[in-house]
């Protein structure tokens, strides 16, 4: 990304999807192997612009230990090579700025985060005060998209097929519950993954109509649970904004972004998403805080940059 202009000169992403897909989800050791494999084969591809890089941004945090080293090495090595610094970059901070990707950034922000990891309803006053509002007790709604298709074995991730499943089902089959019922601005996907395991595990063979009704009607409540509480929280919320953002890697469902614009017009809000391609993890939405950071002087020296499987940088 150009310092300045913030034009994405360059954007690749390799998937390690179809190689995760076989076991279900992601396979730690796989996943950092494969990392060792595809970043260098990026690399290769970006060397007209190396000489010209003032710096390079990489996510530190949160996220699984193992592939985050891959790319924290990658950027030291890039960093004491070229002899530029270091930005260290949130990850759901990226998630935030996945919108503002060629765009200028405003505050203040609401933000639903909907990814694989988190399930979050975020308060951003600038990129230094992002406060989370509320957040999952247990499973986050991608992860429940995914082991929901798993025990359908859809492969992996389970969102997109969920999502191409339920377009021929009947939504209103099955009856799941909506979870944490009430005033409470809270999220959990448990119960409503087990009360789907339940339903599969009725059946001695489940024909491709009870697959699509499954997954229609575990989509409509996933979706309901998250519009339900978000209800909740635009009642309550006496933030100064007339935006409401919708990002992550499960903010591509398309019948959440139909569900959410509704919602966002009954309270006055816009709805802010990414382009699809912006939605799941990407490389430019961290260039794009990068950016943010470099006009900051918010730099690190490679000696001093680790990775954290937790937020350092939400507010609690
Ligand atoms: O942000 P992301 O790429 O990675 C994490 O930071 O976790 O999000 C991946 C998650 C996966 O759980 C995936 O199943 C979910 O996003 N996802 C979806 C859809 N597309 C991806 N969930 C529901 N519907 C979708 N269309
Ligand atoms: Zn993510």
């Amino acid at each position: 990304m150009e310092v300045g202009s913030g034009k994405l000169l360059f954007h690749k992403k390799i998937s390690q999807e179809s190689e995760h897909a076989k076991y279900g989800g992601v396979v730690p050791e796989l996943a950092s192997r494969l990392h060792a494999v595809y970043l260098p084969m990026i690399l290769e591809q970006t060397k007209e612009y190396l000489p010209h890089l003032k710096a390079v941004a990489v996510t530190n945090e949160p996220g699984l230990s193992v592939t985050l080293n891959e790319g924290v090495m990658m950027a030291k090595a890039l960093s004491i090579s070229l002899n530029i610094p270091i930005i260290e970059v949130n990850h759901l901070v990226g998630h935030i700025y996945s919108i503002f990707i060629e765009k200028e950034a405003t505050f203040p922000l609401s933000v639903l985060l909907v990814s694989g990891g988190h399930t979050m309803i975020l308060e951003a006053f600038s990129i230094d005060d992002v406060r989370v509002i509320a957040s999952t007790m247990d499973d986050s709604f991608g992860e429940s998209f995914d082991k929901c298709a798993k025990l359908l074995n859809l492969g992996y991730p389970g969102g997109p097929a969920i999502e191409r499943a339920a377009r021929e089902g009947s939504e209103d089959r099955f009856a799941f519950t909506l979870p944490l019922r009430g005033k409470t601005v809270a999220f959990s996907y448990s119960g409503i993954k087990n009360a789907f395991r339940v339903e599969v595990e009725k059946s001695e063979e489940l024909t491709p109509v009870d697959v699509s009704d499954l997954c229609a009607s575990f989509q409509k409540v996933a979706i309901e649970h998250l519009l339900d509480k978000v209800e909740r929280y635009f009642e309550a919320s006496r933030i100064e904004s007339d935006y409401f953002a919708i990002v992550g890697g499960a903010s591509a469902n398309l019948r959440l972004r139909e569900n959410i614009t509704e919602l966002c017009e009954k309270y006055g809000k816009k709805p802010l998403f990414a382009k699809l391609e912006y939605c799941s993890d990407n490389a430019a939405m961290i260039a794009r805080v990068g950016l943010e950071l470099y006009e900051k002087g918010r730099f690190s020296e490679a000696k001093n940059v680790d990775v954290s499987p937790k937020n350092r940088v939400l507010k609690f």
